[in-house]
């Protein structure tokens, strides 16, 4: 075996052990992964591999791997099992985009993001501010499952319900709450106490129910059970959408017309290259897209490896493309189907349709030079992220939201999941930011029917026309960064890929202008020097991003499965 990642041979063995080491240092670094630090290393396989943030759900992802299901049944598998096993984000109550590359080389992304009630108007949130977030009003209408089923019919070979029964199966058998899980329970739980269906599932009386705890979900085991035996009709039409109709209770907006009308959309991908790889990315209303390759663009001149890892010059220079990027984000972006957003010209080496974006190589130009609106600062870290690869190549990372951690925190009654609230993506109300401090323009109000703005990144990196790289990431705008950052780590700095993963990240996403990291990315030089040229420096105690990645080395074809030691993904292969 040549190959990289070869166990068998001297050079692999060294470095598994560089990955496993920069795994320890990063846990160590960081205090270890919440409460419960699990150390889960890379995992390598020839066949198959599923990565995502709970085991119950890659080990159900494999098995169709193992039976012959392709890497979209298996996605599928995967996305019915998560909303199981990790309802704080899994979901059938939200949406997200499944990008998929064929093993042709030909690729699609299927845009099952909610859409805005027809009921809903641009200034519905003005003087509701906390409605887009907690409660009915935040709910957009679902499109996880329309989302599953196009894939399904489209790219997939297995039937359904030999897909979603291992999920009825734990939705009614009940799986043990973990560590992770119950302790987001507590941090949520004044929230969540507050509507009586979703306290009688996750709650023993007052309390959150903890780890070690089984968590049986009957109601939604009904609800997967209606979705097995109708598709589409046991979602968007009959008991379901009755109970979800029920659960706006007079202040929600979402209509029995609303979820018959919802479809998810096979968009074409959106195409770029950095230093010779291949970026295959969503397009919009995903703008993760669109501002990773921007990002790129601006930073493909500049020799980072010759500047040297994490030094000054080369996180100014990241730093600033950031910047530039998502202040495009914020003046630009929204859904395509209510704008003509020119996407061509914003990507083009001389945007001149969206003001001078130029890099200045040595200060940091302050993001009030740049287009936006103004805005304020709150954290988010929710979403979640997997990648799936079969034994034929095909590759496919799905990244899918609730938005907020249990999205507006109400279970719909008797139908047992969470309601996302995705609407509070929109700009809810002009000139304030949504929960990431993201601030956005016109083209990003609320209206009908409209799609909110995502900063949802799965990406799929290519070299010589096969796939390397799966990857996507859980933290709101975070998200876009945490993926930069690793491909930056594996392109420019030839890093093994848990080094490539694990290493310490920034962020800046152009307001508030201020320049984020995690504990030990930078050193006190570093940061003395890039407070010289300007930037506004902060380490904060969250993480940054959290991915889900899939290597393949190239020589040998193997595939590794690589967590982000930042919070327990779980790969299996085989
Ligand atoms: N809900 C987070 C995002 O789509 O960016």
């Amino acid at each position: 075996m040549h190959g990289l990642f070869a166990v068998s041979d001297d050079m692999s063995v060294r470095r598994l052990s560089i990955w496993f080491a920069a795994i320890c240092c990063t846990l160590i670094a960081a205090g270890g992964c919440g409460d419960s630090p699990v150390l889960r290393g890379p995992v390598v396989g020839r066949n198959g591999m599923v990565v995502s943030g709970h085991p119950l759900a890659s080990e159900i992802g494999v098995e169709i791997l193992k039976r012959g299901g392709n890497a979209v049944d298996a996605a599928v598998a995967v996305g019915f099992a998560l909303a199981v096993v990790y309802p704080e984000a899994g979901n059938i109550g939200g949406g997200g985009f499944m990008l998929i590359r064929k093993p042709d080389g030909s690729s699609f992304c299927v845009d099952f993001r909610e859409v805005a009630p027809r009921a809903s108007t641009s200034g519905m949130y003005i003087g509701r501010e906390g409605e887009s977030v907690d409660g009915p009003l935040g709910a957009g209408v679902p499109g996880t499952v329309d989302g599953f089923l196009t894939a399904l019919r489209e790219f997939g070979t297995t039937r359904l319900s030999d897909l979603i029964q291992p999920s009825i199966d734990l939705a009614f058998g009940g799986f043990v709450i973990d560590s992770s899980l119950a302790s987001y329970l507590v941090e949520y739980g004044q929230t969540l106490s507050r509507y009586p269906s979703t306290k009688k599932i996750f709650f023993g009386g007052n309390e959150p129910k903890r780890a070690g705890e089984l968590l049986v979900q009957e109601d939604l085991g009904y609800t997967l059970e209606r979705i097995r035996d109708g598709g589409r009709e046991g979602f968007y039409a009959g008991v379901t959408a009755s109970r979800i109709v029920s659960t706006m209770d007079g202040s929600g907006l979402i209509d029995t017309t609303d979820l018959a009308s919802y479809r998810s959309v096979i968009r074409p991908t959106l195409k770029g290259t950095y230093r010779g790889y291949e970026i295959v990315l969503p397009g919009l209303p995903s703008s993760g897209g669109i501002c990773l390759l921007k990002a790129f663009q601006l930073l493909q001149p500049y020799n980072l490896h010759g500047e040297g890892y994490h030094s000054e010059k080369a996180v100014h220079l990241m730093a600033e493309s950031m910047k530039r990027a998502f202040s495009m984000r914020a003046a630009w972006l929204g859904d395509p189907e209510f704008a003509d957003i020119p996407v061509d010209r914003l990507l083009a080496p001389d945007e001149g349709v969206a003001g001078d974006f130029s890099m200045n190589e040595d200060v940091a130009v302050p993001s009030d030079s740049l287009a936006g609106y103004p805005g304020r600062f709150r954290e988010g870290n929710e979403t979640t992220h997997y990648s799936v690869i079969d034994r034929d190549g095909m590759a496919v990372a799905v990244t899918y939201t609730i938005n907020d951690l249990f999205g507006s925190k109400v279970v719909v009654d008797g139908a047992g999941f969470f309601l996302n609230d995705e609407m509070d993506d929109f700009v809810t109300v002009p000139g304030s930011a949504n929960m990431y401090g993201l601030v956005g323009g016109e083209e990003n109000m609320v209206e009908p029917g409209k799609r909110p703005l995502s900063s949802m990144t799965p990406t799929i990196l290519v070299k010589g026309g096969n796939p390397v790289l799966i990857l996507g990431a859980r933290g709101g705008s975070k998200i876009i960064s945490a993926v930069f950052q690793t491909i930056v780590n594996l392109v420019d700095f030839g890093m093994a890929p848990a080094e490539a993963i694990s290493g310490p990240r920034f962020h800046h996403q152009w307001k508030p202008d201020t320049l984020q990291f995690e504990k030990g990315a930078l050193t006190p030089a570093v940061i003395a020097g890039l407070t010289a040229r300007g930037h506004h420096l902060q380490e904060i105690a969250t993480p940054i991003g959290k991915i889900e990645a899939i290597f393949i080395d190239p020589q040998s074809g193997w595939y590794i499965g690589v967590p982000d030691p930042r919070e327990g993904g779980v790969p299996v292969g085989f």
